[in-house]
């Protein structure tokens, strides 16, 4: 990763299963599929709840249907690996690691060094330096050895940066009893314990802005000043937990801010992964279908980066479904791509639609600048035979195709005809992924009331369903 795959499929083969629930996307359709054609992750983490076996079975059907990189909401944590001195518990960890396995996932590792979810027993070395060196060592050299091979990247460190004036945060243990130099520190023993697994640096707020006064800019400085001293760091984690920007009044964060730092760490070869994506709405407000709408348009702006940077291959969301989410404890809401049923909100066909119709730039095609992994197998070379017949030719009005199921699609001017669907939704989206047009049950043909342009036409009718480009003319 990353490979870019020059044509895209937009018609798919792929038969995954479906994401068993009410939901009426197909089961040929999942962001893993697509995400793979792209050569990026898509992810979400295993909440808390799973490993104690408390959440339904459809919550990990959709898991596994959507995703292809996981990584655990806290049972890889300090304290919960190390929760008394020296005595290591991994069994949740091994319990994720070979859920990853079974289905083909990629492992994150999260976090090393935090101040947070540190054990107590921590604390009662915080005025010995040297006996926290040897306890963060140990630490380190143990839970990535146990993983070794097995977790394919890790956050080293994680929240380091102070939130006002950017400069190291004083509150953590590690900071206060060791000095700055614990960071340095844990990548190089992060990288003897495996030096195969990519080693990150993760933080939040990072998508305000690469100016020294913002987060952002102080860690590019010392993003570069570990470059240039041989520290092993491979990626730099945004966790880019937002607000939905209408109803954030302090909110100064942007995808723009994010890709320009993409690009500033470019430029020291270093990645841009997103580690923890959410979008939440205030607490106790109303969440209107536009506001979803929105939404679904900002997650779909934070995978462009993904998609569209080189150095950019990860994107992953802190979270299946809202209804388990610890944005509660944060003041917000409804910050996920499923509902509370576990359904699909528009935010998900915001990124299944733009995964469909995203084109790599003809000049990048196909060139790897990245570091070599990994466990997701490359699928893109298999259907370079797919090609897309209509999106491209601006000649041609009348566009005739088959999809994976029963149902064909024609269409004459503004008029799609369709066969093979007892009673059809259809979905428009422009190609910046945004629902244009959407109407239900139709039987035979439907006016698309849209303007000039190309566009991307779902049908669905049950669980078949297909997705054409279209050229209105
Ligand atoms: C959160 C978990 O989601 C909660 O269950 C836990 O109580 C606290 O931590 N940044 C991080 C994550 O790096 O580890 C945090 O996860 C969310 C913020």
């Amino acid at each position: 990763m990353k490979i870019k795959h020059p044509i895209l499929g937009i018609a798919l083969s792929v038969a995954l299963f479906g994401v068993g629930v009410t939901s009426s996307f197909a089961a040929d359709e999942t962001l893993r599929s697509l995400a793979e054609k792209n050569g990026i992750y898509i992810g979400a983490i295993l909440n808390s709840q799973w490993f104690g076996g408390g959440l339904p079975s459809q919550y990990e059907q959709v898991h596994k249907t959507q995703f292809n990189i996981v990584v655990a909401e806290n049972e890889m944590k300090f304290d919960a690996t190390e929760p008394q001195e020296g005595r290591f518990n991994y069994n949740n960890g091994d319990k994720m690691v070979k859920y990853a396995q079974q289905n083909g996932m990629r492992v994150r590792g999260h976090a090393l060094a935090w101040h947070s979810q540190v054990p107590n027993w921590v604390n009662n070395y915080k005025n010995d330096k040297q006996k926290l060196l040897k306890v963060l060592k140990n630490h380190i050299d143990n839970v990535v050895g146990h993983w070794k091979g097995k977790v394919a990247e890790w956050d080293v460190v994680n929240e380091a940066i102070s939130n006002n004036e950017p400069q190291w945060r004083g509150y953590s243990v590690w900071y206060q009893g060791i000095g700055p130099e614990f960071i340095d520190s844990a990548f190089v023993w992060a990288h003897a314990a495996d030096p195969d697994a990519e080693l990150c640096y993760n933080d939040y707020n990072l998508e305000q802005g690469v100016n020294p006064k913002a987060k952002a800019g102080f860690l590019l400085e010392q993003v570069k000043r570990w470059v240039a001293n041989g520290i092993p760091i491979h990626c730099v984690g945004s966790q880019t937990h937002v607000e939905d920007t209408t109803t954030d009044k302090h909110f100064i964060g942007s995808p723009d801010s994010l890709r320009s730092l993409a690009k500033e760490l470019a430029k020291l070869n270093v990645k841009l992964k997103i580690t923890e994506l959410d979008i939440g709405f205030k607490s106790g407000i109303n969440v209107s279908k536009s506001d979803l709408e929105r939404q679904g348009q900002t997650f779909r702006q934070y995978l462009d980066i993904i998609l569209e940077e080189p150095n950019a291959d990860t994107y992953l969301i802190w979270g299946v479904s809202d209804k388990w989410s610890w944005l509660g404890g944060l003041n917000r809401q409804k910050g996920l791509i499923y509902d509370d049923n576990l359904k699909p909100k528009p935010a998900f066909d915001s990124l299944l639609v733009r995964l469909q119709n995203f084109e790599p730039p003809q000049d990048t095609a196909a060139t790897d600048t990245t570091k070599q992994d990994t466990t997701v197998t490359d699928t893109t070379k298999k259907d370079t035979t797919v090609k897309d017949t209509v999106g491209l030719d601006s000649t041609i009005s009348i566009a005739r195709s088959a999809g994976p199921g029963s149902i064909t699609t024609q269409l004459s001017g503004h008029t799609l005809l369709i066969t093979g669907a007892k009673s059809a939704i259809v979905d428009v989206f422009d190609m910046q992924g945004r629902p244009v047009f959407s109407a239900k049950n139709v039987k035979g043909s439907v006016d698309l009331k849209i303007p000039e342009g190309l566009y991307v036409v779902r049908v669905r009718d049950g669980s078949t369903n297909l997705t054409r480009r279209i050229a209105i003319k």
